[in-house]
């Protein structure tokens, strides 16, 4: 089966549109292995990839703004099916000669189209049907290329889908990708298992034994070194590798004093212990804290924390032993990110958080995840066993609590919000939210403000409590938490962290506000 794995795949060209990855998690999540790649790929690059069908994303720009990123014509001869979305959808359109034109009725949002041919592209749907979209266009086609027929119209598109059936090219004036077009998988998965012919053979299973194969071979009789912070990329990184080579693997989990409350002596307790890793704890809290000492700028605070944990690793790293490679949890977006030619995921923010340590080590990297997005990890972890506790945990940044104590940072404050975040933690799993939002903690803010207990007046810290629904923390939400657990943190809150007399809720999005507050 695992010959299979990577021989029916998609090719995605990017022509930077916010939605790609989404298309890329939708064509993964049918079991078909797809890459994103530039809108701009060589043909020869193309032929050697080998897809079984190529999308064209869509993006922000009009064919006939200058420099539009457009697209070699020879893709269309390579008898491969494309299927161009929105902006895709208006390259093919101008590349194989028909017209594109800037309507004055520009689509935004629902939209309802009726289909108007049995094509096998909507396979299943029902011809003559009317169906809720996603639209999000200010172009569109008034002349089809020749061999077109329209598939389906809207109100304000008269080719709101278009397919040649001869040539197996199809165009769709909405976004299929997102769930605000309910039918929109359907008609992805019927592009890639009728059209192109995929067959579903992109599991996590087969994913862990080709992976544990190959690290194996690639690794050889080397040492890898791996630096583990007890989340699931980590995690799960160093479990295939310790299934390739055993204890040729060292890892070392560098405690700097900002992670959360017990997380050290679980993740020597599960991997160290149960796992029989070759597990590391060097606790550097008291080194970390110094240096960060009257810090206040979030910037700095990163960068002294990047640096110190460089030092700490080598260090250890060296007395453990010669190693050769160097593996690191790097998942599919942080790929995407380096290789897209510009649109929304060149603007995240990359959070590497060992970044520098390869070079400074001579090492070579390793980094098993690259394929993969966070879903499909958090399966490769179920898969390798682990704890769904852990498999499930949100994420947590690099630099750590350091980047969610607003000002500086000293041991008391750490401990104070240590123990917030730890009944944030606690109440959110009781609410069973745990697992729905993307993430939930708690910020210690720099001001106190007043407040009354008994008799007494207090002038206290102020807890900012977060919470936030998200895909990929690109975009996030806030969470609409009920009132009752809203209330309960904060009472808990009050009640039992020394030093805190007031929580807030903090309901920004994500643009414009970022998820950590530093
Ligand atoms: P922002 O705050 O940029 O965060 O909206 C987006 C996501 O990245 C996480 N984050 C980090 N992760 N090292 C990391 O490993 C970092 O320095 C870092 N800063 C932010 C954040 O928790 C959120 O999930």
């Amino acid at each position: 089966m695992t010959h299979n794995l990577y021989k029916h795949k998609l090719l995605i060209l990017d022509f930077g549109s916010q939605y790609t990855q989404l298309i890329a998690r939708r064509v993964r999540e049918a079991k078909v292995y797809c890459e994103i790649h530039p809108f701009n790929m060589a043909l020869e690059e193309i032929q050697r990839f080998s897809p079984k069908g190529i999308v064209l994303s869509g993006g922000p720009a009009s064919v006939y703004d200058e420099g539009a990123p457009l697209l070699h014509k020879g893709v269309f001869d390579l008898r491969i099916p494309v299927l161009g979305i929105c902006y895709g959808m208006q390259v093919m359109t101008h590349i194989l000669g028909g017209e594109v034109s800037r309507t004055q009725d520009r689509e935004y949002g629902n939209a309802v189209i009726s289909i108007r041919n049995h094509s096998e592209l909507f396979h299943g749907l029902g011809a003559d049907e009317e169906k809720i979209v996603w639209m999000s266009h200010g172009d569109r086609i008034d002349r089809m290329p020749p061999g077109f027929q329209i598939l389906a119209k809207s109100k304000n598109s008269p080719v709101a889908a278009m397919g040649d059936p001869l040539k197996r090219h199809f165009g769709l004036q909405f976004h299929p990708e997102v769930a605000h077009t309910p039918d929109g998988f359907k008609i992805l998965k019927n592009f890639m298992f009728t059209i192109c012919g995929c067959e579903p053979s992109w599991t996590m299973s087969s994913f862990v034994h080709r992976t544990v194969e190959a690290l194996g071979r690639q690794v050889g009789d080397g040492r890898v070194v791996c630096g583990m912070s007890g989340g699931v990329d980590s995690s799960v990184t160093a479990v295939l590798l310790h299934q390739a080579i055993g204890d040729r693997l060292s890892c070392i989990l560098v405690d700097n004093g900002l992670l959360r409350k017990g997380e050290a002596e679980e993740v020597m307790d599960l991997f160290g212990g149960r796992y029989g890793i070759d597990l590391h704890l060097v606790d550097a809290s008291d080194r970390f804290l110094t240096c960060l000492e009257g810090i206040t700028d979030p910037e700095e605070k990163r960068k002294i924390i990047g640096r110190e944990f460089i030092q700490v690793f080598e260090a250890k790293a060296k007395e453990l032993g010669e190693a050769r490679y160097l593996a690191q949890g790097t998942l599919y977006p942080d790929v995407i990110e380096s290789v897209s030619f510009k649109g929304p995921s060149a603007t995240i923010k990359s959070h590497h958080n060992v970044g520098g340590l390869p070079e400074v080590m001579n090492l070579k990297l390793i980094e098993p995840l690259r394929e993969l997005f966070k879903d499909e990890v958090r399966e490769v972890g179920a898969e390798l066993g682990l704890p769904r506790d852990l498999v499930m945990r949100q994420p947590f940044p690099g630099p750590g609590l350091a980047v969610r104590i607003l000002g500086a940072v000293t041991r008391e404050r750490l401990e104070m919000l240590r123990r917030a975040d730890a009944i944030v933690t606690e109440e959110i799993r009781m609410a069973q939210l745990y697992e729905k939002v993307w993430q939930s903690f708690a910020i210690l803010l720099p001001v106190r403000s007043v407040g009354v207990m008994g008799d007494e007046r207090t002038y206290e810290h102020v807890i900012a409590l977060r919470v936030v629904d998200s895909l990929d923390a690109m975009t996030a939400d806030w969470s609409k938490v009920p009132y009752a657990v809203l209330g309960r943190i904060s009472n808990r809150i009050i009640n039992h962290v020394k030093g805190v007399n007031r929580v807030v809720y903090d309901i920004s999005s994500k643009p414009p506000s970022t998820i950590e507050w530093e």
